[in-house]
């Protein structure tokens, strides 16, 4: 699977996968990683990429040639480039489009900085547009890798040990319940009794407990979601 970033900032994507799981997929050739700098389509003298906004308003905007130009030479490549855009102003990125995506052969981030972009770039080239949450970054590149991590862990292979992968939080509404790790007491602190005796059935009921208790505390209205799909799964 290919992931093009488009941004004016490479060098604060590319550390990333020097020192991540995902660097043993790369050197796999399980993925490949490319940048497009739109600056380098700009046809200003001073290669500048942004402007103010049309109508006023603070900050200045990147604008709509060295994009357009940018991402023609893109879909000039690979017709079939899959372009995301990533902005505040958006629907969630959430598990469900992580599993979608990865089946998707390249995809494309476009990065804004600034301000924001020339609204007509989304409109002519965005295939969807995410947001990964209510919060305002001072740029796209951490937005696009937060993206391209949760997609490539459900590529086939990427993951050592795709077990891992199977009964995870946001699989179901439920949220995790808690892991352990050795020794069994630490500091006076011990792990539920019930984890230690190797009935898998009753730590099965009481993982879900947990989930459950988890899932009122920190996520309420996923656990009503949870309730509601097991009513229909009833009916
Ligand atoms: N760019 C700035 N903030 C962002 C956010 N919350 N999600 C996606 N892209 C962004």
């Amino acid at each position: 699977m290919t992931f093009t970033f488009v941004t004016l900032f490479s060098n604060l994507i590319e550390g990333y996968f020097k020192d991540s799981i995902l660097k043993r997929a790369i050197e796999k050739d399980l993925l490949r990683i490319n940048y497009l700098d739109p600056r380098g389509y700009s046809k200003n003298k001073h290669f500048k990429v942004d402007d103010t906004a049309v109508g006023g308003g603070a900050g200045m905007v990147m604008n709509a040639q060295s994009l357009f130009d940018a991402l023609d030479d893109l879909k000039k490549k690979d017709e079939n480039v899959h372009i995301i855009f990533v902005t505040p102003v958006a629907k969630p990125f959430v598990q469900n489009d992580a599993k979608r995506l990865a089946k998707k052969n390249h995809v494309a981030f476009v990065s804004g900085r600034y301000e924001g972009i020339d609204e007509r770039v989304i409109e002519k080239y965005a295939d969807e547009v995410f947001s990964i949450g209510d919060y305002i970054l001072t740029g796209g590149e951490l937005a696009s890798l937060v993206i391209c991590d949760a997609v490539s862990r459900n590529r086939e292979g990427v993951l050592g040990n795709s077990e891992s992968l199977e009964i995870e939080s946001f699989e179901t509404p439920l949220l995790e319940a808690p892991s352990f790790s050795k020794p069994k007491t630490y500091e006076g602190l011990s792990v539920p009794s019930e984890y230690l005796k190797g009935n898998h059935s009753k730590i099965r009921s009481l993982k879900l407990a947990l989930s459950e208790a988890k899932t009122k505390f920190f996520r309420p209205e996923q656990l009503i979601k949870y309730h509601c799909v097991g009513a229909m799964k009833k009916n």
